[in-house]
C-alpha cells in the first residue's frame, strides 16, 4: 500500500468501530475481523464505564491495560499507607515494597513540604522604546489584572490559594522589546493548570486593551504582542523532602557484607551520582520508577512531574541525582528533595474510577500530604535499587521478576512455572535459557521431579 493511501481526513469524526476497520484495513497484515476483534476485546464490559474513558483522550480506539498494584507497610511521619503504584517494570512494587518494609522496622519515613508556589509567565512583545515607561505602566496595570480575573480566582481565593505575586520582568537577553508578567499562584490541593492557564490568558487580554488605552502610551507603546501565556511546569518552589536515618549499626548486615561497609558503599554510589550526569540519569530514573507510578495510579500528571523533576535536578547547571546520603557521628541519613506540584481534586483524579480509589486508598490525602507520600516512595524506590547496586547487583532479584514474564510469552503451565522457578535460582536467566529449559521439560528430557519446588 502506497503511504498516501493511508491519510486521511475526518478520522476523528468516524465512530469507533469505524476506526479500527479503517485502522485494519491499513496497517495491519493478519485477519482484518480477528485484528477488530482483539482490540474490541480490552472494551471495558460496563458500557457507561467505557464511555468514560473515551471522552477522556481523542481517536481512542480501546483501553491499554497497566499493571495495578500496592506496595504496603510505607510509615511516613508516623502514618502507614499502602501506597497505590501503575507500573509495567515487573520489579519496581516489589523494590518500594521491600524499600518500605526495611525502613518500617527503623522508625519509618519523614517528609516535609517546604513550599507549595507555582508559577505562570505571559510573555509579551511591547512595541514601545522606554523600558522605565513600560514598568510605570505595569504599576497601573497590575490592580486591574488582579480585578479583571476576580470572576476565575474567587472561588480559589476562598480556599486559601489564588494569586499570591505578578511582577514584571524585562527580557531583552532573549530579544529587544521582550517582557514578561510572572505571577505566582497557590492552588491548594488542585494541580491547578487549567486554572493558572485562564488567569494567565485572561491577564494577556486584559493586558493588550489596557496598553492601547493608556494615556501616557501614544504611537507604537500602545501595540503589544502575547506571545503565549502560560503555566510554567517548572516549580522549584512547589517543594517536598523525604528522609531516612538510623545508627549505622541498626542497618544491619547484608549477606556477608556489613553495616559499616554497606552504608559507606551506599554513600559513595549516591555520590558518583551527584558528580556524574550518566550515573545521575540512571539513579534519577530509579527514584521516578517510583513516583511516575504513584503519579499515574493517583490520576496526576506524569510528564509534567518528570521535566520539573529533571530540570530541578539540573538546577546548578550539571545534571545530578535528586537524593543525598551521608553518614555523620555514625548516623545514616539519606535524603530527597524535589518538586512536585500534584492535585488531590480536579482533572483526572476524580474521573479515573481507580484513580479516586487510590487516593480513597490513601486516605484522601491532601495535596501536600501526597507530596510527602511520593517523594517518599521515590526514596525507597532508590534505596531499594541502591542497596542491590552496591551488594548483590540488581540482575538476579529483576531477572527473577522477569522469568515469570518470560514464561508466559511460552505459555508456561503452572507446573512448567513451579519447575523453571526451582530450577532458575541459582541459575542465570536469560530468554534462550528458559526456551531451552522449558524444550527440554517439554521433550521430557528434563525430568520435573528433579526441579520441582521443594
Ligand atoms: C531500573 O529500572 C532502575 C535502576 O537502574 C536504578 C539505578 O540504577 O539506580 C536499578
Amino acid at each position: 500500500m502506497r503511504t498516501k493511501d493511508k491519510m486521511i481526513s475526518g478520522f476523528s469524526k468516524l465512530t469507533k468501530s469505524e476506526k479500527i476497520t479503517w485502522l485494519v484495513k491499513h496497517f495491519f497484515k493478519a485477519d482484518p475481523i480477528e485484528t477488530a476483534r482483539e482490540f474490541a476485546s480490552f472494551w471495558h464490559t460496563n458500557v457507561q464505564a467505557q464511555k468514560l474513558f473515551d471522552g477522556i483522550s481523542e481517536n481512542t480506539l480501546t483501553n491499554f491495560y497497566m499493571p495495578y498494584g500496592v506496595a504496603p507497610n510505607f510509615l511516613i511521619n508516623d502514618h502507614l499507607y499502602c501506597v497505590p503504584m501503575v507500573i509495567e517494570e515487573s520489579s519496581v512494587v516489589a523494590a518500594a515494597s521491600s524499600g518500605a518494609k526495611f525502613w518500617y522496622k527503623r522508625g519509618g519515613f519523614h517528609a516535609k513540604v517546604q513550599s507549595t508556589n507555582k508559577v505562570g509567565q505571559v510573555h509579551f512583545k511591547w512595541y514601545g522604546e522606554d523600558p522605565v515607561k513600560m514598568y510605570s505602566f505595569f504599576n497601573y496595570l497590575k490592580p486591574l489584572l488582579i480585578e479583571g480575573v476576580k470572576d476565575i480566582t474567587c472561588n480559589m481565593d476562598r480556599r486559601g490559594g489564588g494569586i499570591k505575586k505578578v511582577e514584571l520582568l524585562y527580557l531583552p537577553e532573549i530579544e529587544e522589546g521582550f517582557y514578561q508578567i510572572k505571577a505566582d499562584f497557590n492552588t491548594c490541593d488542585a494541580m491547578g493548570a487549567n486554572f493558572i492557564n485562564s488567569v494567565l490568558e485572561a491577564f494577556g487580554e486584559i493586558l493588550i486593551k489596557e496598553a492601547a488605552d493608556y494615556e501616557d502610551f501614544e504611537g507604537e507603546e500602545q501595540k503589544v504582542q502575547v506571545v503565549m501565556a502560560i503555566l510554567s511546569n517548572y516549580t522549584p518552589e512547589c517543594l517536598v523532602k523525604s528522609w531516612v536515618s538510623c545508627p549505622v549499626e541498626d542497618l544491619g548486615d547484608f549477606g556477608d557484607m556489613d553495616a559499616q561497609t554497606f552504608a559507606t558503599k551506599f554513600v559513595r554510589a549516591v555520590k558518583i551520582a551527584r558528580q556524574d550526569p550518566y550515573r545521575a540519569t540512571t539513579h534519577n530514573k530509579g527514584i521516578f520508577n517510583g513516583i511516575d507510578a504513584v503519579v499515574i495510579a493517583t490520576g496526576n500528571d506524569f510528564r509534567a512531574i518528570e521535566s520539573c523533576g529533571h530540570a530541578y535536578a539540573a538546577r546548578d547547571g550539571q545534571y545530578r541525582s535528586l537524593s543525598d546520603a551521608k553518614i555523620e557521628n555514625g548516623q545514616f541519613t539519606f535524603s530527597i528533595e524535589i518538586p512536585l506540584a500534584l492535585g488531590t481534586i480536579g482533572g483526572l483524579t476524580k474521573l479515573h474510577p481507580l484513580a479516586s480509589k487510590s487516593l480513597e486508598l490513601l486516605g484522601n490525602p491532601s495535596a501536600e500530604e501526597l507530596m510527602q507520600i511520593i517523594a517518599t516512595v521515590g526514596l525507597a524506590q532508590n534505596f531499594a535499587a541502591l542497596r542491590s547496586l552496591v551488594t548483590t547487583g540488581i540482575q538476579k532479584g529483576h531477572m527473577k521478576m522477569h522469568l515469570g514474564n518470560i514464561l508466559t510469552v511460552f505459555n508456561a503451565t503452572e507446573e512448567e512455572r513451579s519447575s523453571a522457578l526451582a530450577h532458575f535460582a541459582d541459575k542465570t536467566i536469560s530468554f534462550s535459557s528458559v526456551r531451552e529449559f522449558l524444550d527440554r521439560l517439554r521433550d521430557g528430557t528434563t525430568s520435573n521431579s528433579s526441579v520441582a519446588i521443594g
